[in-house]
């Protein structure tokens, strides 16, 4: 009622004025003003979840390009072809990686001997590029010296390929030595393969072939592949959370995620099951697998490396509820203590210093200080009162143990419903620092769950939104409208920062031929990335997040998108650090939006100096990012100039998201 009153007084003012004004009439008016009690907003409040499915780590972030480097796929081979004389054998040098290839001759000097890998959906070689290959090796027969030549090839539409690019290895020693042999591409191909011959007349035996880009991030061996963490990094997340995700659960307890089993050398990780192989019949991908290359050391690192705050998550003792058809298939109660051991020597491990046991392990891969964790998360999407037996067991050891970790529990794979409902006072009770929330809904539910967390209880523990996106009705699609709306929720977030203390998009990333669930966050291909119009949403929210959180209100209620709001969804911030307001507007409406800042405490006036205004917008709602035009939609950056700074009129156009940032005269 007060803004249509307002609002009437502007047409007067208007009319009085001159004609020129008229074009400034607002059709809605802002309340901007400090709230009773400041609201912080936590560095934490925009970070990203990493889990591997749709080829997130083996065949995209991990930078190995070698499918099945180590033989230990249930079917040995899968990922190679072999040619020649190529027996397998299981007693190599690695306990928990014990197959290997043994090569031959085949007695007839035409015929060769040797094998091709596939790498993941192709390898991905860069023009001018420099890759590392390297091979446990020995000598098995008579002669002290043998030859390999490992070949880059492009498969084009042929089985086998041509190949590109070559090197020639020596084998010098009949004891198991690791050789490295550099190779620098003269072209790019999305699609090559790599392959090895036996030149020579003697017998080798060979074990974890790998092949690593020599420029992964930050020229780390082992690395991550460098566009893909450019990615991560440009996002400014405050939090990173690993590694799952229903990988963590496993889809039996032999199968969970076990963090001690990914450190150390890479040639002796056991792999593990990728259960993302089969969870749908229609995506199944049989040669999925964590080879643990990309383990729980080189995810603090990264998170280091973000400045992100870790936030890892452990097995509490259940595999994947979902799957599980029986009690006994998860831990019981009277096993859980190697499972809570797990979780403690993880903290210490991250924390402790270099004289105890973990702390000692940590120093040894290279890192001696500490890195500081401060969260963990205890199970992933785990329900029932057969969840709350256990967490009890977790919390009751971490907080004797270490009363300052932050424990994360779980209210199940649903935003609402039963087990949501009987969770959350659970969690109270058991008094664990945050809660974390999932949901993967329709357009609907985003736009009404703009308010959801207006009404949450400012005592209970606060949220964790860890996994959330947009399901569209076109299912499965990044379109720019998913995105508008996960903006639109989003300011929800924001204008809450005291209830949610971090929310997390997911899935994060996706290999465009490998997927297993979209939308994703970031999809990429061999040898490109492709950044989704809910990437740069998450990314203007996380660079504009603020500092202090400031009361916006039409007639004293929040912008939720109310049929009187006109589609408009708002949040606004103070950003202490860089002297400005900002504020968010999403518009899901058809029309443009006149807008008045009205900033009601005189303590918040001052004159703006500048005023940047950046537009998300597409030319029409179904528009998405692809990876030949992956800059469809991308955030549009202007200066402006504001008339009457001290109460400005802003507009806000039809189906966009736009941050005004607003500069104050010191
Ligand atoms: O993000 C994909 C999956 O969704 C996660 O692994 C799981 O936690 C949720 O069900």
């Amino acid at each position: 009622m007060k803004n249509l009153i307002n609002k009437y007084i502007w047409i007067l003012l208007g009319l009085i004025n001159s004609s020129s004004v008229l074009a400034q009439v607002p059709d809605l008016i802002f309340d901007i003003e400090k709230p009773k009690k400041q609201i912080v907003i936590p560095q934490t409040l925009y970070g990203v979840f990493f889990e591997d499915i749709n080829f997130g780590a083996d065949g995209g972030l991990y930078a190995e390009l070698l499918k099945n480097r180590s033989f230990e796929f249930k079917q040995n081979l899968m990922g190679w072809k072999t040619f020649g004389n190529v027996s397998l054998r299981n007693d190599g040098p690695f306990n928990n990686n014990p197959h290997y290839v043994h090569l031959a001759p085949t007695g007839n000097e035409w015929r060769q001997t040797g094998l091709q890998n596939e790498g993941f959906c192709g390898i991905g070689i860069h023009k001018d590029a420099t890759y590392r290959f390297s091979v446990w090796a020995r000598t098995t027969g008579n002669s002290e010296k043998e030859t390999i030549t490992i070949e880059l090839g492009d498969l084009g539409e042929d089985t086998w390929g041509q190949a590109f690019c070559s090197a020639k290895i020596t084998i010098d020693s009949p004891e198991w030595k690791k050789y490295t042999v550099e190779l620098t591409s003269p072209k790019s191909s999305e699609k090559s393969f790599f392959r090895l011959f036996l030149e020579s007349d003697g017998e080798i035996d060979l074990e974890h072939l790998s092949l690593f880009p020599k420029d992964t991030w930050k020229g780390r061996d082992n690395g991550l592949r460098k566009d893909l963490v450019q990615a991560l990094y440009d996002l400014k997340p405050g939090v990173f959370r690993f590694p799952g995700g229903c990988i963590v659960e496993g889809t039996d307890l032999e199968t969970r995620y076990q963090w001690k089993e990914t450190i150390g050398p890479v040639e002796n990780r056991p792999l593990n099951e990728n259960r993302w192989q089969f969870t749908f019949k229609y995506r199944f991908f049989p040669d999925y697998y964590q080879t643990n290359g990309l383990g729980f050391y080189e995810y603090f690192l990264l998170a280091e490396d973000l400045k992100a705050e870790p936030l890892p998550v452990v097995n509490c003792g259940l595999i994947c509820q979902y799957m599980a058809k029986h009690e006994s298939e998860h831990a019981q109660i009277g096993e859980l203590d190697s499972y809570i051991q797990d979780a403690l020597d993880l903290i210490e491990f991250a924390n402790g210093d270099t004289t105890s046991t973990w702390g000692k392990k940590r120093a040894e891969l290279g890192h001696p200080q500490p890195f500081n964790l401060k969260y963990i998360g205890i199970g992933n999407e785990q329900w029932g009162k057969e969840y709350v037996d256990r967490l009890k067991l977790f919390v009751k050891a971490i907080r004797s143990a270490y009363p300052d970790i932050k424990i994360v529990g779980s209210s199940g794979p649903k935003p609402d419903g039963e087990e949501f409902e009987y969770l959350w006072p659970e969690m109270k009770k058991l008094k664990v620092d945050l809660v974390d929330e999932h949901f993967y809904k329709d357009e609907n539910w985003f736009l009404k769950a703009a308010d959801r967390y207006d009404s949450y209880d400012r005592k209970a523990p606060k949220v964790f939104a860890g996994e959330y996106a947009c399901h569209a009705s076109t299912y499965g699609r990044n379109h720019f409208q998913a995105a508008l709306y996960e903006a639109a929720f989003m300011t929800g977030i924001e204008r809450n920062a005291d209830v949610v203390e971090m929310a997390t998009y997911a899935p994060l990333f996706a290999h465009l031929e490998a997927w297993q669930w979209r939308p994703d966050l970031i999809w990429f291909n061999n040898l490109n990335v492709m950044r989704t119009s809910s990437f740069y949403v998450q990314q203007l929210f996380s660079h504009y997040k603020g500092t202090e959180v400031l009361k916006l209100t039409i007639d004293g209620v929040p912008v939720t998108g109310k049929e009187e709001q006109n589609g408009l969804y708002a949040s606004a911030v103070w950003d202490e650090q860089n002297n400005c307001y900002i504020i968010k507007v999403v518009n899901i409406s058809n029309n443009k939006q006149t807008i008045k800042l009205n900033f009601k405490k005189k303590a918040l006036l001052g004159d703006f100096a500048d005023a940047t205004r950046i537009t998300l917008a597409a030319t029409n709602p179904r528009l998405e990012n692809s990876i030949t035009q992956p800059d469809a939609i991308m955030p549009k950056v202007e200066s402006i100039s504001l008339q009457n700074i001290s109460s400005p009129t802003i507009e806000s156009n039809a189906n966009s998201l736009q941050i005004y940032i607003l500069h104050i005269k010191h």
